[in-house]
């Protein structure tokens, strides 16, 4: 007999397997190997987590309702992936994933580990910013990648992570969702979800990358009203109604594994027209601030290497490796 979290599990997806219908207490207990008042208590426990399960005496128990959770008995079963997030680590409360994936990857954990948490209480974004991150309306995740990789060609993994987030926006819930230079996903001008890219190197080359991406996704008009630094908004906002997070987070875990294959075996350029086609500063003049430097210039294309080639007036070009973009001509 397994342990009693698994066992739970086991249980959970076989009223999974007959969502809608009765299966029997005898039927479980003897399929997980333990008695039928253990399969009771574990049943209670479901329901405590938010299941909603009828019993029935000489019929057993039926799911009729599962929470938007992301726990793994939500997500393992229809995870539609070869290697990313199989080692899957799911907290109801964290100070941040990033820090947590980052102590995983100090004990060895392997290529593909996902960390994913209900609630951060120290999220963090790029330069030291906060993210707020709203109990149970988000998706708070991190990715741990192992390929030894340039150093310059790891922190180019922020672009799968945006070009995998954009498609799911885009295919998945019809949104028109864009690339806003270097990291962040807007719909129509307002920033639906941030990436930050940590990573650790021997020498030339990296040892793991740790790619968090804070997606909002239940937020209310009233959540997405706090100290932002940009106007923020969240994918129920967009869409007009509550979507299941667990579809948001599974068809962005399908999609990225295969955006990161392609991006292993070819290298960034092949990928370069989709992101420049979603991102939304081409051609336009942009102003970025790098450091204690602002530069203003139109925004030409990006390099197969990740730089963002800028245009002067006077014809002369500039690669910019990181900034922030300011303002983008007729937007934000
Ligand atoms: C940014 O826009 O500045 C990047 C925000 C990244 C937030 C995510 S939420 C999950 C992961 N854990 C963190 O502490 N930060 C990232």
């Amino acid at each position: 007999m397994g342990s009693a979290k698994s066992t739970q599990l086991e249980i959970l997806r076989l009223l999974r397997e007959k969502e809608g219908s009765f299966v029997s207490g005898a039927a479980l207990a003897e399929t997980v190997g333990i008695s039928r008042p253990g399969v009771w208590k574990h049943v209670n426990r479901l329901k405590q987590k938010g299941y909603e399960v009828q019993s029935r005496s000489g019929l057993g128990y039926m799911l009729v309702a599962i929470p938007d959770s992301l726990a793994p008995g939500e997500i393992l079963p229809d995870l539609a992936t070869e290697w990313l997030g199989h080692s899957y680590h799911y907290l109801s409360t964290v100070g941040s994933t990033n820090d947590y994936a980052l102590l995983l990857a100090a004990e060895g954990a392997p290529h593909g580990t996902l960390v994913v948490a209900e609630q951060q209480t120290k999220g963090r974004g790029r330069l030291d910013r906060q993210w707020i991150s709203a109990p149970n309306r988000g998706i708070y995740l991190s990715l741990l990648l192992k390929t030894p990789l340039p150093i310059r060609v790891a922190a180019q993994s922020a672009y799968i992570g945006a070009l995998a987030l954009v498609k799911t926006l885009r295919e998945t819930f019809e949104l028109a969702a864009s690339i806003k230079w270097p990291n962040d996903v807007l719909i129509h001008g307002r920033k639906v979800a941030g990436i930050l890219t940590e990573t650790q190197s021997d020498q030339d080359f990296s040892r793991f990358s740790v790619v968090g991406i804070g997606i909002n996704v239940n937020h209310s008009i009233q959540e997405m009203d706090g100290p932002f630094r940009y106007p923020a908004t969240s994918i129920a906002m967009e869409t007009g109604f509550a979507v299941r997070r667990q579809k948001v987070l599974l068809d962005f875990l399908a999609r990225f594994e295969r955006e990161y294959e392609r991006f292993l075996e070819n290298g960034l350029g092949p990928l370069l027209p989709e992101i420049e086609g979603y991102s939304e500063m081409m051609g336009k003049t942009i102003r970025v601030v790098c450091g204690n430097r602002e530069i203003t210039g139109v925004a030409h294309s990006i390099s197969n290497e990740g730089a963002l080639l800028l245009l002067h007036a006077d014809g002369s070009r500039e690669s910019v490796w990181a900034g922030d973009i300011v303002r983008i001509e007729g937007g934000i």
